[in-house]
């Protein structure tokens, strides 16, 4: 590729949190709010590609009021997280899957395509300088948030010729504040998040904008989630405004949506899949029917349900409620099968346990 290599300069922050301000924040980071003292830049531009790639201190952003992605939503991102493993060390989890959708979900969007090797460096060299902001708690790690944008000063809806790329980096503990509590799903009947030909199989903020009075209805309901059903029949169900979905059914077989373009295709959800069906266990991707579900859940067919994702990891569900009614799947509390599969994923993912698939890259 013409771009690279392409090295990151480093500019060291002159005011960087002193450690025990550090040491304070980290203890009980909650999730999204900590933020580390670098992040990584590289821009593009039709005359030069992709330059001036940098690790220099956090700073705000100057944009100009007319930049395309304050208008026209020209923005992607994605999620992933470095952890501190068991023998000390410091390790991402595939991170070249997120390389890839963030790809993927540029070329949906109409924005030039990060080089995924740039994308890895860019990840590579801001956790190098930034490990010692992985907090030690149970469950505790650095979530990086890459994101691009279009930066051309100009209001004609068409794609932008110059691009932002950054990757800012956040101390996180659990996503729910319930910890390790089951958490309760609210099915969206009014407002659907993706539809056939949309932007749904892509990590763009829009998606997330469009779901949020969805979510917000979740939380009047008195629930931790939304979940969206399928924009054409609002009958399939698809997944959570921000995690996929799984069901563990009474013969110890598991089902999942198909990834059909609608649905966010999950790196966690890829990973169940692919140890679960290592384990030998059935795994089903195929539709399956908000009535179905709750049916099966009440007939005891269906016996545990579990969101997945970067941010939440693997989050029991215990109940999910409706406009006429709410049920609870199988005991209400975490599931032994959703237990088991937390821990076999996390176990690789903080060095605890084989990592067979060579899913681990430690830096
Ligand atoms: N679905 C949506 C809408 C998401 O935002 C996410 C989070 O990234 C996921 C699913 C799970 O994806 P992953 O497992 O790659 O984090
Ligand atoms: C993630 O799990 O990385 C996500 O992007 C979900 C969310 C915080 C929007």
């Amino acid at each position: 590729e013409a771009d690279l290599p392409l090295t990151f300069a480093f500019e060291q922050s002159a005011a960087p949190i002193d450690t025990v301000e550090r040491a304070r924040l980290l203890a009980n980071p909650g999730f999204g709010r900590v933020f580390t003292d670098h992040m990584a830049i590289v821009r593009y531009n039709e005359q030069q590609g992709w330059h001036d790639a940098k690790i220099c201190p956090r700073a705000a952003f100057q944009m100009d009021g007319a930049s395309a992605v304050l208008h026209y939503a020209q923005e992607i991102f994605e999620g992933l997280k470095a952890y501190r493993l068991a023998d000390g060390g410091t390790a991402l989890f595939r991170p070249e899957a997120n390389a890839k959708r963030f790809a993927e979900s540029a070329r949906r969007m109409a924005m030039v395509p990060l080089p995924e090797a740039i994308f890895l460096d860019s990840i590579r060299e801001l956790v190098r300088v930034e490990k010692d902001w992985i907090p030690e708690i149970e469950g505790g790690s650095l979530y990086l948030r890459p994101f691009m944008i279009a930066s051309e000063v100009f209001l004609g809806v068409k794609p932008s010729s110059e691009y932002i790329y950054a990757v800012i980096a956040s101390s996180v503990g659990a996503y729910f504040k319930a910890g390790a509590g089951a958490v309760t799903l609210w099915v969206s009947q009014d407002y659907t998040r993706a539809a056939p030909g949309g932007t749904g199989a892509a990590k763009c903020g829009g998606n997330y904008a469009s779901s949020l009075v969805a979510q917000a209805e979740a939380t009047r309901q008195g629930c931790d989630q939304v979940l969206f059903l399928d924009a054409v029949e609002r009958k399939w169900i698809e997944e959570l405004g921000g995690m996929n979905i799984f069901f563990v059914m009474d013969d110890g077989s598991l089902v999942t949506p198909p990834l059909t373009g609608t649905i966010l295709p999950g790196i966690t959800r890829d990973s169940i899949l692919t140890m679960a069906r290592a384990q030998g266990l059935t795994v089903r991707e195929e539709p399956y029917a908000i009535d179905q579900c709750r049916a099966d859940a009440a007939s005891g067919r269906l016996v545990e349900a579990f969101a997945c994702g970067t941010a939440a990891v693997v989050a029991p569900i215990a109940e999910m409620k409706m406009k006429d009614g709410a049920f609870t799947i199988g005991s209400g509390g975490p599931g032994q099968t959703t237990v088991r599969i937390r821990d076999a994923l996390t176990g690789i993912q903080f060095g605890k346990l084989p990592d067979p698939q060579g899913w681990l890259e430690r830096l």
